[in-house]
């Protein structure tokens, strides 16, 4: 018989294709997606631990379904993601409703979990974290997602240890995955009809090198592997260390044509001893020689950024650095966020926080001057022609559509023919505003 799943993902790009894997698991299992959690037989709750404000969100969360699973006891409660792996048993002290706590490693598990939850009437927790794991060489079905671009994970985990993050604590060590495992998956999709895809991690550039899960290709050969499978036209990659940034992968974006111009190379601070106390390990001047010479192979190349505000010691001259950071590089988009202290991470120890009004105000500053910078480069490119995939119709008003460049920004334009996601087509950029273009069809 049919069940339902009602999935509610939080967090990264990682959690999002763990939510689709999990939704891919049980549809073989015959479990329909639905939107409406009050119909579900399963509900998920895919959880994120990168600051405080994205755990609180999980455990709201939770209370909202223990009232469903009050008028539905049958109702299966599985929490997964980094807030599951952080907190295991724990989480079952607090809220004994739920049914299943499970870490990122035991998300293909998830149908036998369902099952002997049902069985056994017990909670069911696996939060194992080995450096051993090996991602499974999955082949997903395309029921679900959009059909004309996917992500592909590629590696788990971070070894970095950057003072101030939970993720090496919830994700574990880093472990790459097969290379012929990923090159299946990607030729699957493409022969599907899928036109764009994202490599996915939270360290990609390091693709191969480590340990047991060494592999003969690095991330250039992979690239240059999943470009060549015929029919794709675009490829993205997400998310780099600025620090194994090498020269190979630079030239990439000259030697790959489906290479999209977009890159999101984190820089977290301007400051030298705040990036040093964040366990960074390069310096404000590294970075930039970095972003210089990425931008001799590539002038058009659109790059994005992460920061944080109010790092424990962070001085009013480390914010300004920060600040001269934006002018020197000008950004085509940034995610700041507030430091935050998390659970193991070390910077939660260090002296000197920060006190919330002043990561207010910093905060502030900082994006409204990214703001601008942003704005004047999209006003840069009304009268330019560029290429746009498109994502759908927009909802009003008609011949009203929206897609994307290859340097990943939104595009509005008009056309009366009938498009499909995933068609490529040229569009005479006519306006600009904060978070997207306008443009006709040409
Ligand atoms: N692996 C990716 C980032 C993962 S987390 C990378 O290294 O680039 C996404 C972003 O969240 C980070 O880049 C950082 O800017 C932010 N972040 C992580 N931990 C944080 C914390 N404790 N407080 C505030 N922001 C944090
Ligand atoms: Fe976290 Fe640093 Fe790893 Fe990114 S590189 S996931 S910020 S530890
Ligand atoms: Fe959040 Fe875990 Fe991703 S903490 S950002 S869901 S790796």
């Amino acid at each position: 018989m049919t069940q339902l799943l009602y999935i509610e993902t939080f967090g990264c790009q990682m959690n999002e294709r763990d939510s689709e894997i999990m939704a891919q698991l049980l549809g073989e299992q015959a479990y329909l997606q639905t939107d409406q959690p009050e119909l579900a037989d399963v509900v998920v709750v895919n959880t994120c631990s990168i600051r405080g404000k994205a755990a609180h969100k999980a455990y709201s969360c939770f209370g909202r379904y223990k009232k469903l699973k009050e008028k539905k006891p049958d109702l299966i409660l599985a929490v997964t993601g980094c807030v599951a792996q952080q907190d295991g048993a724990a989480l079952l002290e607090r809220m004994p409703y739920i049914d299943i706590v499970m870490g990122p490693q035991a998300i293909y598990t998830l149908p036998s979990l369902v099952a002997a939850a049902r069985r056994d009437k017990m909670p069911q927790v696996v939060t194992d974290l080995s450096a051993e794991f090996v991602i499974p060489p999955f082949l997903p079905s395309l029921a679900e997602g959009p059909a004309h671009k996917r992500f592909i994970t590629i590696m788990q985990g971070c070894d970095n240890f950057c003072t101030y993050c939970v993720v090496p604590y919830t994700r574990g060590r880093e472990i790459s995955r097969n290379f012929a495992d990923i090159m299946g998956e990607a030729t699957h999709l493409v022969s599907h009809g899928v036109k764009e895809i994202t490599l996915i991690g939270q360290n990609v550039n390091s693709y191969g090198k480590k340990g047991a899960h060494r592999q003969s290709q690095g991330f250039p050969e992979l690239l240059r592997a999943v470009a060549g499978i015929d029919g794709l036209e675009r490829l993205r990659f997400t998310t780099s260390h600025p620090k194994d940034l090498s020269e190979e992968l630079m030239r990439c974006f000259v030697e790959i044509p489906s290479l999209c111009p977009h890159f999101h190379l984190p820089v977290q601070s301007g400051s030298n001893s705040i990036l040093s106390r964040m366990n960074r390990k390069y310096t404000i001047e590294a970075y930039l020689d970095k972003v210089a010479r990425l931008r001799e192979y590539r002038p058009d190349i659109a790059l994005t950024t992460d920061i944080i505000v109010g790092f424990p010691g962070e001085t009013d001259d480390d914010f300004a650095a920060t600040m001269q950071t934006l002018e020197t590089v000008r950004y085509h988009g940034s995610y700041s966020f507030k430091y935050s202290d998390r659970p193991n991470a070390k910077a939660a120890d260090f002296p000197d926080k920060i006190v919330e009004e002043v990561k207010t105000e910093r905060l502030a500053r900082l994006q409204a001057r990214q703001e601008e910078i942003a704005l004047a480069l999209k006003q840069a490119e009304i009268g330019r022609i560029v290429e746009v995939m498109v994502e759908g119709a927009s909802k009003a008003p008609a011949n009203q559509w929206s897609g994307r460049t290859g340097s990943n920004q939104i595009v509005n334009f008009s056309c009366a023919s009938q498009l499909v996601p995933g068609d490529l087509l040229m569009v005479e950029i006519e306006g600009a505003c904060q978070n997207s273009l306008r443009g006709k069809m040409i």
